[in-house]
């Protein structure tokens, strides 16, 4: 073939290749990836209640249902809750930085509820403060014989490039899909988990087994809960609105079970509130409380958004129930009321990531916004956009509702990745500019990381704030060098 004539084939080939690519990238448009992950579902039936993950610790009114959460706005404080069945016993915390050795005690406070004809055991709530950073204290609780004895590790003290590992956990519940992500949550090594709602089940039952089942998760949780700060948001399973049982105010069980920080920011409901750990800033919203203009949660909000200090906290976190980006069929739109009040400051004070549950899939999202949509204008699609969130769903935890198998078709722009299994995720913080995101999937009893990308910093990400840290690092290691 002559060189000329051989040389427009090639270029023949090339062009067609070209036509190629880009007209499969315009039928895809820029959307991610639906996995093809089919998952051969277990039962999703809720473990039975004489399993051994329920067990009722021995002795005479053993205290059980421990967990912890952080107790203050920094990290020098938690709070203990335990539950003891028969009789109220004491409410005091013994506690010391050696084993066995209680140098101190922190006194707390004992209530119960009823729910329809249940009455709950005896629920004690204490807080224990004044602690000192990154360091590990054992606590020993209940009388007599019947005593139990935990340990937990405080976080290191707030400081911009000080490491921390998080877990993200949604939509729980208590089947054995809810047992395979906690005790893979549990290998993972973070340190404490942001909880983004329904957390029992427990209004799927009728009369007193709602109670029952509230203390059967209690003793399902405490494995983990009890030497780690879980941190509680809610979701519509903890409303248990139930007229026909002459139950009907909301969230009775929840907070009466899972005490909140919320006083320490300044938050007039335990159902909002915020914290702040290692290198994080931590803002936990009730999608299903008001959150409209002048309601308290929205003008909190607008207070702890002007609260968060960057070069202190450069993580700023967001943990709702409902998702806001969802492109799943299950609950579809149902976060457009939240976005349409708080997009906008989120995209303003740039938050970083915002973790979702209620959709029991899999789902994270390029970063997008849709804040110059209004009802007169004719922008109303999400558009890219660097000042965004990365918007996480991860309602997957494996209750027994079972999975939202179906997608819509075809995915969003917005959806860089979905996938309709069980899991957890875990959020890495490195530094003050970048952080290690997984999400794992449970694959049938097995942990396989599934879903991972590097989160920059949103802040911190900025060039000129970039070449300032840069300059300042400089400085010091000069400063350094010649300090020798
Ligand atoms: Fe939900």
């Amino acid at each position: 073939m002559p060189k000329v004539v051989e040389t427009q084939s090639m270029l023949l080939q090339v062009l067609i290749l070209v036509f190629f690519v880009l007209s499969a990238s315009v039928k895809n448009g820029n959307a991610g990836i639906t996995s093809t992950f089919i998952r051969s579902e277990w039962p999703s039936n809720d473990i039975p209640l004489d399993h051994e993950v329920f067990a009722v610790p021995k002795g005479h009114n053993a205290p059980q249902q421990v967990h912890i959460t952080q107790g203050d706005y920094n990290g020098k404080a938690v709070i203990i809750s335990w539950v003891t069945p028969d009789e109220p016993g004491t409410s005091k915390v013994q506690y010391g930085v050696s084993k066995k050795n209680y140098d101190f005690t922190a006194e707390g406070a004992v209530r119960n509820y009823t729910f329809y004809n249940y009455t709950s055991g005896y629920i004690h709530q204490c807080l224990v403060d004044g602690l000192e950073y990154d360091t590990k204290y054992y606590y020993k609780i209940g009388n007599g014989d019947s005593y139990r004895e935990f340990w937990f590790q405080t976080p290191p003290k707030i400081n911009p490039d000080t490491p921390y590992k998080f877990g993200i956990i949604g939509d729980l519940g208590q089947t054995y899909n809810s047992l395979a992500t906690l005790e893979h949550y549990m290998q993972s090594g973070a340190q404490a988990v942001l909880f983004v709602g329904d957390l029992a089940y427990a209004d799927r039952y009728m009369y007193n087994d709602v109670g029952i089942r509230w203390d059967t998760w209690g003793r399902f949780v405490e494995r983990s809960a009890a030497y780690q700060p879980w941190m509680w948001s809610v979701g519509n399973h903890e409303i248990e609105y139930m007229p026909y049982l002459g139950e009907v105010i909301p969230f009775k069980s929840y907070l009466n079970r899972y005490p909140t920080p919320h006083l320490a920011s300044k938050s007039s409901s335990p159902l909002w509130y915020a914290i702040r750990r290692a290198s994080a800033h931590i803002i936990v919203l009730s999608s299903y409380s008001p959150f409209v203009k002048y309601t308290p949660e929205w003008e909190w909000l607008q207070e702890e958004l002007e609260r968060v200090d960057r070069e202190k906290t450069p993580w700023l976190i967001v943990l709702m129930h409902v998702p806001i980006y969802n492109s799943n069929e299950a609950h579809f739109m149902e976060g457009e009321s939240m976005r349409a009040v708080f997009e906008e400051w989120f995209v303003h004070y740039k938050v970083d990531v915002i973790f979702a549950g209620h959709v029991h899939a899999y789902e994270r999202s390029y970063r997008i916004s849709n804040i110059h949509y209004n009802v007169s204008g004719g922008d109303c699609y999400p558009a890219a956009d660097e000042s965004a969130p990365v918007y996480i769903t991860v309602g997957d935890g494996g209750n027994q509702e079972g999975l939202a198998e179906r997608f819509r078709d075809p995915q969003p722009d917005y959806s860089a990745f979905r996938e309709a299994s069980y899991g957890h995720s875990t959020l890495e913080i490195k530094n003050r500019t970048h952080a290690l995101y997984h999400w794992n999937r449970n694959d049938d009893g097995k942990k396989v990381p599934t879903d991972a990308f590097v989160l920059h910093n949103q802040y911190w990400g900025s060039n000129l704030r970039r070449r300032k840290l840069k300059k300042h690092h400089l400085r010091s290691v000069v400063g350094r060098v010649s300090s020798f």
